[in-house]
């Protein structure tokens, strides 16, 4: 991939690049194109699939996680990706006599709230994988989805802090029709589980319109109250957290005011669902 890239980047050819982990869904699709328009006709787009073992935490889905590389690759192959870059764990994670792999980046301010504080090791595992993805394919540009609101965040501030020269990219959400945020983790809703797992962007909706009636400023800790209530009424929803913060610091806010983000993670039966919104 490496050898590819640098090829290409000699030839003077620009270069988009879409990380995923695979089970490619719409959102993953919407990256794709948007890296298509970035780059033009003659640019290259360049994929990876990657389930990156190092950001998932002990007790979380790594084994069960979804995979299917030819329907992936099907896919890639119809929305004109030039190059699905799919490596194994060996080749990412090699083992060295007296040590192995033991090289980390780790951002320090943006990765500790929300996602970060749920799952510590999280955003180190994403961080160097993808600080390793972007010197193995080097891109020009990259595109994030703004559904891991987070993860784009820290990786912005990575790609600044370490001067890397990549351009970083971000695309708004894609949904179901009932609101759900699209996520190779959906696969795992089954029956009731998947329509009460709506209740995500519903409560985005439900803090949307508390904020527009409060005429723009409203305490923060009064609003997280009643989410969690309101998503705590699906029988099979509990909270891991709903936080109001400012998109910049990502730090959390003592009154929501205009530009003010809320982001929320929920379990639905035993699947852990990410969603966020600008709360205006
Ligand atoms: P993954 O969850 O496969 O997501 C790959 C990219 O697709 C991310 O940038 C994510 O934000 C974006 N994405 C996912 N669902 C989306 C949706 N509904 N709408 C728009 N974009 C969406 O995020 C990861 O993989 C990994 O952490 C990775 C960056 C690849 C590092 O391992």
């Amino acid at each position: 991939m490496q050898c590819l890239a640098m090829r290409w980047r000699r030839a003077g050819l620009r270069v988009g690049f879409v990380p995923t982990m695979g089970y490619l869904h719409d959102g993953h699709l919407s990256l794709v194109r948007r890296a298509r328009r970035a780059v033009g006709r003659q640019g290259k787009v360049a994929l990876s699939i990657y389930v990156n073992p190092t950001q998932f935490g002990p007790k979380e889905d790594f084994t069960k996680y979804p995979r299917n590389l030819p329907r992936d690759l099907a896919l890639c192959r119809r929305v004109g990706v030039d190059v699905v870059f799919a490596p194994s764990h060996a080749g990412m994670y090699p083992h060295a006599p007296g040590g192995g792999f033991s090289t980390h980046v780790v951002e320090e301010s943006l990765s500790r709230s929300l996602e970060g504080a749920s799952r510590p090791t999280h955003f180190r595992g994403v961080i160097t994988v993808v600080a390793k993805l972007f010197n193995i394919v080097q891109p020009d540009l990259a595109v994030f989805g703004a559904k891991d609101f987070q993860q784009a965040a820290v990786i912005r501030r990575m790609v600044r802090d370490l001067n890397f020269p990549v351009k970083v990219i971000v695309v708004p959400t894609v949904r179901e029709a009932d609101g759900l945020a699209l996520s190779s983790r959906n696969q795992y809703l089954t029956g009731d589980l998947r329509r009460q797992a709506a209740v995500l962007s519903q409560a985005i909706g439900r803090g949307r319109q508390a904020v527009s009636s409060g005429g723009g400023r409203l305490p923060a800790a009064g609003l997280k109250r009643d989410l969690k209530a309101f998503i705590e009424r699906q029988p099979d929803a509990r909270v891991d957290y709903v936080e109001v913060f400012d998109p910049e610091t990502l730090r959390p806010v003592r009154a929501v005011q205009r530009g003010t983000h809320l982001a929320l993670a929920v379990f639905v039966g035993t699947t852990r669902l990410i969603d966020n919104a600008p709360l205006d």
